[in-house]
């Protein structure tokens, strides 16, 4: 038989734990996103289509995006118990200087189109977190802006070689008077991958409105009137080197680059250079032979060549061949602190984020900046203490295991089976 009793007042005064309500909207909104794909989902519905899915989507099939992102889900963790751990240590040394975190803002171009706080919000939260910022050539805040949104911090800049090398260099040289102390020079862009889904979406940039843009604005009134009441999206660092964005866009693809452009580079940059878009182990070796700073093994979120090879999946082998001394950075398809942790324990020295960074710029500006940064934050920290780490040198291969689902069954990929 249950026991009744009348209610009693005050144990249904205890229950009662109504929170104040949050007036600030942007904040209400980011506090409810508790991982980088509620961002995403929050991104998607406040962000117009062509421009979502310019930042969301990937080249041809976009397998390569998926399996990177896979990978990553197919992780295993290894802890150790009853280790004592905490605090967690999650800062580290990256080219010469600290970082705060394992990770830093990977380069975009045309930031600002996604949300017009743009390059100023990713640099100013990346300030305030104590991590790296890239600017991409292609951005669409100068470099001095960016310096000037992150003073103090420390600024990297991206380098496309363009067919007119002269302006590369003015570039170079404009961020080494800006006190950037990372020049990284992307080399996965001989020609510009298929992004289908821009395609189809009739995306160009500059923008342009059509019967199908007017039509997809009526429910994103915020970001047409940041649009229209912003200064105009542009190449900014290269605004002044004349060109249409169309011509500058494909004058930033050039498929002749070579190992004499980054002797020539590496001749005018006084501080480190790494290089981006590293994809087998032979050219990690050859690069790091040649005495660059760091590499980026990367295949540029997916949006160059499709099916490329896994960036994770490729850190233990190139880790393997060029030593745990080297700096050996991995991007594409990071959406968890976990897979941090992950890239960490199988010998990266550090991580970069693209789309992360973008959904939080597109679900609330530089506070969503901030938000993105804090889930990784949490995610890296409870991985850590989960596993029994409490600082990321302690972090080993022992800690991971890669399960695949993809196993290689043959053909002549030459490192698919090392
Ligand atoms: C919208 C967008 C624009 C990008 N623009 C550049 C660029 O201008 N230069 C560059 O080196 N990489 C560029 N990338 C690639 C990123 O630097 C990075 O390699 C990639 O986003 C990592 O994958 P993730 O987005 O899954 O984190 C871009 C990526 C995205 C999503």
């Amino acid at each position: 038989m249950v026991q009744r009793q009348l209610p009693k007042v005050n144990e249904l005064l205890e229950l009662m734990r109504f929170k104040k309500p949050e007036l600030d909207a942007r904040k209400r909104r980011l506090d409810a996103a508790l991982t980088i794909a509620d961002l995403r989902t929050i991104a998607k519905r406040r962000t117009p289509k062509a421009a979502f899915d310019y930042t969301d989507g990937a080249a041809e099939g976009e397998f390569s995006l998926g399996r990177a992102r896979r990978a990553f889900e197919d992780v295993e963790f290894h802890p150790d118990i009853l280790r004592p751990a905490a605090d967690v240590d999650t800062s580290c040394e990256i080219l010469g200087a600290p970082s705060a975190l394992p990770f830093g803002i990977a380069p975009t171009g045309f930031t600002r189109l996604m949300q017009t706080e743009g390059e100023t919000a990713g640099a100013s939260a990346a300030a305030a977190a104590g991590i790296p910022f890239t600017l991409s050539t292609l951005g669409t805040t100068s470099i001095e802006d960016v310096k000037a949104a992150n003073p103090v911090g420390r600024n990297w800049f991206q380098l496309y070689v363009m067919r007119q090398r002269e302006i590369s260099y003015g570039l170079v040289e404009r961020a080494a008077r800006a006190g950037f102390d990372t020049l990284m020079f992307t080399v996965d862009t001989p020609i510009a991958g298929a992004r289908l889904r821009d395609k189809r979406n009739g995306f160009s940039i500059p923008p342009q409105l059509t019967v199908g843009t007017i039509v997809n604005a009526i429910p994103r009134p915020w970001w047409w009137i940041d649009f229209l009441t912003t200064p105009k999206l542009e190449f900014a660092s290269l605004s002044t080197t004349g060109g249409t964005v169309g011509e500058l866009l494909n004058a930033a693809m050039d498929p002749t680059i070579g190992y004499d452009d980054l002797d020539i580079i590496r001749g005018m940059w006084p501080g480190k250079i790494v290089v981006k878009g590293v994809q087998n182990v032979q050219d990690a070796a050859r690069l790091v032979d040649l005495g660059v700073d760091g590499i980026v093994l990367s295949n540029h979120g997916g949006r160059q060549l499709d099916r490329a090879p896994i960036p994770f999946h490729l850190l233990p082998k190139v880790v393997r061949e060029v030593g745990k001394d080297a700096t050996v950075m991995v991007d594409t398809g990071i959406m968890n602190g976990a897979d941090i942790v992950a890239s960490v324990a199988l010998g990266a020295t550090f991580t970069l984020i693209g789309r992360a960074y973008l959904y939080g710029l597109m679900a609330g500006g530089r506070q969503g900046v901030d938000r993105t940064i804090a889930i990784l934050r949490s995610e890296i920290e409870r991985t850590m203490t989960l596993l029994g780490v409490s600082s990321l040198a302690e972090l080993e291969p022992r800690h991971v295991t890669q399960l695949t689902r993809l196993v290689p069954v043959g053909g002549q990929g030459q490192d698919a089976r090392v």
